[in-house]
């Protein structure tokens, strides 16, 4: 069995607003899948339809192989560690008080929960009360509450919201880590920059709808590199370009394949513009993926 969590035609309607559009993932085994999309794009709904917290409108969920239904919930839930929106936890309590509650609740060992705290380093910090964690430590701390069961498959949502570059970083670590032990890790983002780096699978949901899956790589391959022209001319450049962006000795062209490219640069030659060189630079993905889901869309 490769994957963790197959959908088919996942789809949530509040009312009339369709939040999650006829979604199929695939979240392979042992793999960081990074779940992307804007705010409001259905996010938190698919997820909480996956731990089986919401109902779907229609469609159907697959995890570890077996549907999810009222009757395999309960089984299934336990291999599953998740946090949802914000992080967990009383503010009034300890780290350590709150991973009690866990414990009790789920019936776990002192060593588990020993376990789950030195994995997300908070050992040292676990006598402190919850209201004086930096957010950072109380993402730490819902995340070792979703660990403390062993599980084999992790939802996290936005876990990294709100960290500074070294907290996103130590999540960044954390969870590469665990899928190298053979968990499977589905961590949401609004923000590519935060996944990127971690994530072997990208999911990027727009809308409601999957604009696209597949590696990182293959959402590269799909992209069109922007073109550069450089002239010393670059406001006649301009005014042959349509949509083009000033850059230094020159302008710069997004999402033209090789026939738009041609048009381009022979309106501009016919008009007089010189033109030193023409080439093409790939996009960062962080552009890719504002194509895809703002300005339109390039697949
Ligand atoms: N309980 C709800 N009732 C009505 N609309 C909802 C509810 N939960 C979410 N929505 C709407 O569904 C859409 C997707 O929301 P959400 O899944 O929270 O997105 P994300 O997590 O990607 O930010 C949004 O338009 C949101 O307003
Ligand atoms: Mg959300």
């Amino acid at each position: 069995m490769s994957a963790v969590i197959t959908t088919h035609g996942l789809t949530k309607i509040f009312r009339h607003h369709t939040a999650v559009d006829s979604l199929d993932l695939v979240v392979p085994h042992g793999q960081v899948y990074g779940f992307l999309g804007p705010n409001g794009s259905g996010k938190s709904t698919t997820m909480k339809m996956l731990l089986g917290l919401t109902q779907p409108t229609s469609g159907s969920i697959t995890l570890f192989g077996e549907p999810l239904t009222r009757a395999s919930r309960m089984r299934l839930l336990p291999s599953i560690g998740s946090m949802i929106e914000a992080p967990p936890g009383y503010a009034h309590l300890t780290g350590r008080e709150n991973m009690r509650i866990v414990q009790d609740m789920l019936d776990l060992t002192t060593a588990q929960i020993d376990h789950a705290l030195a994995t997300v380093r908070l050992t040292e910090q676990q006598h402190k009360l919850v209201r004086h964690y930096s957010l950072g430590m109380k993402q730490r701390l819902g995340i070792a509450m979703a660990l403390a069961r062993d599980p084999s498959l992790l939802i996290l949502d936005e876990p990294t919201n709100g960290l500074d570059p070294a907290g996103i970083e130590e999540v960044r670590g954390l969870l590469i880590r665990l899928a190298g032990e053979g968990i499977t890790v589905m961590v949401s983002s609004h923000l590519l920059d935060e996944i990127d780096k971690m994530a072997s699978v990208l999911g990027i949901l727009a809308g409601g709808r999957m604009i696209f899956q597949g590696s990182r790589d293959d959402l590269f391959a799909q992209s069109v590199p922007d073109l550069v022209i450089e002239t010393p001319d670059p406001a006649a450049a301009l005014a042959q370009a349509g949509h083009a962006t000033p850059v230094a000795g020159g302008v710069r062209l997004s999402g033209l394949d090789k026939e738009k490219t041609a048009a381009v640069v022979q309106r501009m030659a016919v008009a007089g513009v010189p033109i030193y060189q023409v080439r093409r630079v790939q996009q960062s993905l962080e552009d890719v993926f504002m194509d895809l889901t703002g300005r339109g869309g390039l697949l």
